[in-house]
């Protein structure tokens, strides 16, 4: 497969100091103006679309004009069309941008392998882009959400909404405030047992496709053809499955780590490693362990932190890296510690933060951030008004940390070193292809 990958002299500019904080600013004439309306269009409008669609939607300045969803059920455009009676409907996402004067911003919802094919295809006609986390499904293609947001100057918001709560704000506002010292080492962790299937193979046979979805070959998009399976894949359960999803740390990871990322300013690692059961052709693995280096920043201490994920049911990060936390606090069931020099930080997913000793800081003064909404924080920014925090150029590296780990994830034992600015696994050849996949023929993106 040839693929037309950055030129280095763009990919430098995101990854020098302090690019990536100034990626926000747009160009004022495509911004719609503080008086005028945003019309929107909404991809995936089910499952979490609903709340991305109602929640940009909320802001009284804000008209929905398209629907889009190939499933047009109740749960999945039904509600919507209700909702929204004057938005035009549609099945194909490639018709409402062929309709593209009459929307400032799309919203994309769908699984995650659709993500970069339409929010890319947004940007290229100049659409502002809300995008569902993890941004991308592998990746080269957040590093092209990144590259395209840059180029075309539009606003842009990646759906870990959980960032603008005042749990994450505030324990970015600890660190910031130099309660803990700088940052030793991170480990992070989901114990939770996903819902959707894990380890199997694919189901022999196929299923008719139901009337209420419109197109099968519309929800597989840019993935290989495989015969529709009801409640195999779609709904929700697309998540298990590596062509259309990235897994738990794919799943959590641009929840979990995001915090972090904020909170110690990091960009990309430049090692990964992970432990893992012996992966099935087509599906994600029921645990997994991915170990990351990533180089020093104004927050961290030494030369390098080191940052572990844990994945797995009831996993937490193991007792023994905590020696300011007592064996009696429970530690939640999905977040991280961050462990610092003068103290660690409890980070659940969603909670407001711990310090620790608790003693040590029982007088102390903690900053309380207040949290803000992430999706009227959008549709103002499309307006003129204020940034996003989420913009894909501090989104595609926080994603492309993520992908990394599930390559990671695909290859246990395997020590992949990272060239950020190349886009290369600079050690290992069967890591580097699975930096980008191959597309399926008339569905391959057009890149920056
Ligand atoms: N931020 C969060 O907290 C959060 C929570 C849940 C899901 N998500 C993310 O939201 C996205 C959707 O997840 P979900 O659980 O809602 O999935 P889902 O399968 O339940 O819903 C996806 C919706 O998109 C529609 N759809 C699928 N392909 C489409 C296409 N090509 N064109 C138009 N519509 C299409 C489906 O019919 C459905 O209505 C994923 O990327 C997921 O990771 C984020």
């Amino acid at each position: 497969m040839s693929l037309r990958f950055p030129r280095r002299t763009f990919v430098r500019s995101i990854f020098a100091a302090g690019a990536v904080a100034s990626f926000p600013a747009v160009s004022w004439a495509r911004v719609a103006g503080a008086n005028e309306r945003l019309r929107i269009a909404s991809v995936g409008t089910g499952g979490k679309g609903w709340s991305d669609l109602t929640g940009v939607a909320a802001s009284q300045y804000v008209d929905v004009a398209a629907l889009c969803n190939i499933d047009s059920s109740e749960k999945h455009l039904g509600q919507a069309a209700v909702k929204y009676p004057d938005a035009k409907q549609y099945s194909d996402w490639r018709k409402v941008l062929d309709d593209a004067g009459s929307f400032n911003a799309v919203l994309v919802s769908t699984p995650d392998h659709m993500h970069a094919p339409i929010g890319l295809a947004a940007m290229q006609l100049g659409k502002h882009v809300f995008c569902q986390k993890p941004l991308t499904h592998t990746v080269h293609e957040a590093r092209q959400m990144a590259l395209a947001a840059a180029k075309y100057k539009v606003v842009t918001q990646m759906g870990n909404q959980i960032q603008s709560h005042e749990a994450y704000r505030t324990a970015v506002a600890i660190v910031h405030a130099g309660l803990i010292g700088k940052v030793k080492a991170v480990h992070s962790w989901q114990g939770g047992k996903p819902r959707w299937p894990r380890d199997i193979e694919r189901p022999a046979g196929s299923d008719p496709v139901p009337s209420n979805v419109a197109n099968w070959d519309q929800w597989l998009g840019v993935a290989p053809e495989r015969p529709y399976k009801a409640e195999i894949y779609h709904p929700f359960n697309w998540r298990g499955w590596r062509d259309f999803g990235t897994g738990q740390l794919g799943d959590f990871g641009c929840h979990i780590l995001d915090p972090v990322f904020k909170a110690l300013k990091l960009t990309s690692p430049t090692k990964v490693e992970a432990d893992a059961p012996k992966i099935k052709p087509e599906t994600w693995t029921t645990w997994a362990t991915v170990r990351y280096q990533f180089p020093k920043t104004e927050y961290t201490a030494g030369d390098s932190l080191p940052l572990t994920w844990y994945d797995g049911e009831g996993v937490t990060a193991p007792r023994e890296a905590f020696k300011d936390i007592p064996e009696s606090v429970k530690l939640p069931g999905a977040g991280s510690v961050l462990v610092g020099e003068k103290g660690s930080l409890v980070v659940p997913h969603v909670a407001l933060p711990t310090l620790f000793p608790a003693d040590k800081f029982s007088s102390v003064e903690v900053p309380k951030v207040a949290g803000v909404d992430h999706y009227v924080q959008f549709a103002d920014a499309c307006r003129g008004m204020g940034d996003t925090t989420s913009h894909f150029g501090y989104a595609g590296p926080l994603t492309e940390t993520v992908m990394l780990g599930t390559i990671g994830v695909r290859l246990p034992g395997e020590s992949l070193t990272w060239d950020a600015e190349a886009l290369r696994v600079t050690n290992n050849e069967a890591a580097q292809a699975m930096v980008s996949k191959p597309y399926r023929k008339g569905w391959e993106p057009s890149w920056v």
